[in-house]
């Protein structure tokens, strides 16, 4: 009896490892984007950038959407740098407030569609961070976040979707955060309007998956963009000694990834360990790529869940231990 448990268990880490190694490394054909149009919002700085960068190195029509036309020209002509084919491909970009009015939002994109072709692959990038305490929140803030991060997001897809099904093919990605896994400290209006794209992409995913088109969900780390250094003028004290312990990745590393599992029609995208933890945590009922993820996920979450306790405790202790700082603070004054 004895054996046979032992052989069992020696059985299941040996097939962990070898589904994590599969996980990380190894994917099917990945769709082209050569001659296609790829449209990123948020595309002028940061991670969409990034995303676009490398969308015209491999080979594809490119349109950025953002609202400041000076980055957007100067991001214009990197991208242009950055084309496999300057014959070929077409670089274009759009001054667009992405949260203000759907109207113009879908007149825009058809508009667009005229010149550059019908939109192939939308990249949602657009996005902000401010924190604060629920308290020190204004509503103001609160609004700015759900326009851009959610509104936006869901006016751009809804106006690219009727196309999409009925010529039965596309890619829509939604960059949300790993904040939409969990709630943290200082998040309480980011973290909102992160995990209800995450709602927004199951839902999309169910609905389009049989018209061949796939969603995918990117949940990018703390990452060194221009958007991050202005958030961290607004976190507490808090929410920067929690995340501390996830470090800061390159955008570019974010982008790659990005492009690698929309491109190979992976549900979830994320870089690093505290990534791949959270996401297999994490997966309840969202949609599985593949058999082998399915399975690594079933063996590993109650084990993980037993981690992710250790992480809760550590970051009660940061919380507690900054609220007794500020009392002694406050009494020597
Ligand atoms: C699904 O889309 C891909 C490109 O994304 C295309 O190559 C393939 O032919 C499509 N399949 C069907 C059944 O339309």
């Amino acid at each position: 009896m004895g054996v046979f448990l032992g052989v069992a268990l020696a059985g299941s880490v040996v097939l962990i490892i070898i589904l994590i190694i599969k996980q990380l490394f190894w994917r099917g054909r990945l769709k082209s984007i050569a001659n296609k149009h790829v449209v990123v919002t948020g595309g002028s700085s940061g991670i969409g950038k990034c995303v676009a960068l490398l969308a015209a190195k491999q080979g594809a029509h490119v349109t950025i959407i953002a609202r400041d036309v000076q980055k957007l020209e100067s991001a214009k002509s990197e991208i242009l740098q950055a084309c496999r084919n300057r014959d070929i491909q077409k670089v274009e970009y759009l001054s667009l407030d992405i949260g203000k009015s759907y109207e113009n939002v879908e007149k825009s994109l058809n508009d667009l569609e005229k010149t550059m072709g019908p939109i192939y692959m939308l990249v949602n990038c657009a996005g902000t961070a401010i924190c604060g305490k629920i308290e020190d929140t204004t509503t103001e803030n609160l609004k700015y976040m759900i326009d851009i991060n959610f509104l936006g997001t869901y006016y751009c897809i809804k106006a690219v979707v009727p196309r999409m099904k009925s010529t039965k093919e596309g890619i829509i990605v939604l960059t949300s955060s790993q904040a939409a896994l969990l709630g943290v400290f200082g998040y309480s209006a980011y973290s909102s309007t992160k995990f209800a794209l995450r709602g927004l992409a199951e839902s999309i995913a169910m609905e389009l998956n049989p018209h061949n088109v796939s969603v995918t969900l990117c949940l990018p780390p703390d990452t060194d963009t221009p958007g991050f250094a202005i958030e961290e003028l607004s976190k507490p004290l808090e929410t920067k000694l929690i995340s501390a312990a996830a470090g800061l990745v390159n955008p570019e590393d974010v982008a790659d990834q990005l492009i690698k599992d929309a491109l190979s029609g992976k549900f979830f995208s994320t870089v690093g360990m505290e990534g791949f933890i959270l996401t297999t945590l994490c997966a309840g009922m969202s949609p599985f790529s593949s058999l082998s993820e399915l399975i690594l996920q079933s063996l590993l979450m109650g084990l993980l869940r037993l981690v992710s306790a250790c992480y809760l405790i550590s970051f009660q202790r940061i919380i507690l231990n900054c609220m007794k700082t500020r009392d002694k603070n406050k009494k020597s004054e």
